[in-house]
């Protein structure tokens, strides 16, 4: 999937897509050090747009730049209207939206802490992140040999770009040997989250997720379902696992803004339950897709209505 579009705001201004690069001296490009956000927009059921979370997902953004010790040269609000912005210039009427914060170029070596500091947000159209026949039918998935960053060594609660490599390592191992996506372990041998989601069981109707404390990005998609099932009346624990809890599970599903809640087929060569998408995730990604589509009444609050600009 390559992704394209008329126009990416840059420091402020829409700049035509293929003008919008930076230079190779770029700081974050070698050292991996900037944040980004995945945020996406969808077609509302009364047909306008909305961003799913917005709020959430910009608070996030620059928590992760206070984590490095990044300051954006712009307030939360400014970057919440750039994203409205770019994706009604591209009349775009859902998509991906893609917030990254970089330190430009300047001084080489790790300290360069004078460097520019520079925003872009990009959006796109982006279909099921997993696969549409995933979300229905469910993917398979295998527990990576790359294990998640140890807490001292990364903040995972920080979406920080330079992290990815551990992402991108895992995919790529578990999409060669034929696998839809990576489960990775933490340092102490329990079950963190997917190379790009949160992971959920569903065991005997009671869903559990790794709690917080865990090595794992505080999904905001995490969130929306956690509150959901909740008010659904489902039980919920927030606590790691072991992989044979995986094996042992009715059902399991992972949740991301790219993925939204795609359900796991087979873990590990195993089958999860009876292979198939089951009744727990099916009702959650009902309250999901609702909630996304502005038609859950209780979070109206989760979308950000715009106008794509007409032609
Ligand atoms: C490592 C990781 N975990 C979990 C998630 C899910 O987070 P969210 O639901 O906020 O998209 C993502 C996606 O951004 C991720 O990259």
């Amino acid at each position: 999937m390559n992704p394209k579009a008329d126009f990416i705001w840059m420091d402020g201004k829409m700049v035509p897509w293929d003008k919008a690069t930076v230079h190779v001296m770029t700081h974050t490009l070698h050292y991996g050090l900037g944040a980004f956000e995945g945020i996406r927009a969808y077609k509302l059921t009364d047909g306008r747009s909305g961003v799913f979370r917005l709020r959430e997902h910009i608070d996030r953004l620059f928590m992760s730049c206070k984590f490095v010790g990044i300051t954006v040269p712009y307030t939360p609000e400014e970057i919440e209207t750039a994203c409205l912005e770019t994706l009604a210039v591209n009349r775009l009427e859902d998509g991906y939206v893609r917030p990254l914060v970089y330190i430009g170029d300047g001084a080489m070596g790790l300290f360069a802490i004078d460097n520019p500091i520079h925003v872009i947000v990009a959006t796109w159209k982006w279909g099921a992140y997993l696969g549409d026949e995933g979300l229905i039918n469910g993917i398979r998935v295998k527990t990576s040999s790359f294990v998640r960053n140890h807490p001292n060594s990364m903040l995972a609660k920080g979406k920080i770009c330079g992290h990815y490599v551990n992402s991108v390592l895992a995919k790529r191992e578990a999409m060669r040997d034929g696998y839809k996506e990576a489960i990775l372990l933490d340092t102490d041998g329990y079950v963190s989250e997917a190379s790009g989601e949160n992971i959920f069981l569903v065991t005997k109707n009671v869903l559990q997720t790794p709690e917080m404390a865990a090595p794992i990005l505080a999904g905001v998609t995490r969130d929306s379902v956690l509150t959901l099932a909740k008010e659904m009346g489902l039980a919920v624990v927030e606590q790691r696992f072991p992989r044979d809890l995986m094996y042992m599970a009715d059902e399991i599903f992972l949740t991301g803004t790219a993925a939204e809640v795609t359900p796991v087929s087979e873990v590990d060569g195993r089958k999860v339950g009876l292979g198939r998408r089951g009744p727990v995730c099916e009702a959650i990604q009902t309250r999901y897709f609702a909630a996304v589509r502005g038609e859950d009444a209780n979070h109206r609050d989760w979308v950000t209505v715009y106008e794509p600009e007409r032609l």
